[in-house]
């Protein structure tokens, strides 16, 4: 199909309705995260957080069983590739569809930064004096 007036290049989807799915999740989610804990709105702080929980772990399977956009092996690339594309020298860079290689690397470091800030959650808490993550109780006091 060609451009929205009928015009120039076809249109190429590059990014799948679930990848964008998440996307938006994350958004709407991680300033959710926040205000409930800041409004003291445990309730729903636990229950966003396994929501979340259970978003990132898709993405996760989603990198790895997903359609080409989505996959970590067509958009992680090593520190090379990465110099090479912020100095403008890496050959095909402006046909490239999907993340570049900067994009690549900022999708694992806010994916790793979140399943970490989820991960602590799940332990978090004091047993004696407020709401406690699902797993606390593995964890000494
Ligand atoms: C990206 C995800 C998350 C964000 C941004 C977030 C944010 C926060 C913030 C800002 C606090 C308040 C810290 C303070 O002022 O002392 C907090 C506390 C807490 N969060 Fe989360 N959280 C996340 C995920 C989770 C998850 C998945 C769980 C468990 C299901 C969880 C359980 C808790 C608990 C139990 C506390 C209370 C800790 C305490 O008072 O000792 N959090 N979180």
């Amino acid at each position: 199909m060609r451009g929205a007036a009928g015009l120039g290049p076809p249109d190429i989807r590059v990014w799948d309705p679930l990848l964008r799915i998440t996307h938006w999740s994350f958004a709407l989610l991680i300033p959710a995260m926040w205000w409930t804990a800041e409004n003291s709105k445990w309730a729903w702080h636990r229950r966003i957080g396994l929501v979340l929980l259970g978003i990132l772990v898709f993405r996760v399977l989603w990198g790895i069983l997903g359609p080409e956009t989505a996959r970590f092996a067509s958009f992680v690339k090593g520190p090379r590739a990465v110099v090479a594309y912020l100095r403008g020298e890496l050959s095909g860079a402006a046909q490239m569809i999907g993340h570049s290689p900067v994009g690549g690397l900022s999708t694992v470091v806010l994916l790793g930064a979140m399943l970490t800030q989820v991960s602590m959650g799940l332990f978090a808490g004091d047993p004696f004096d407020g709401m406690t993550g699902p797993l606390n109780a593995l964890v000494g006091v």
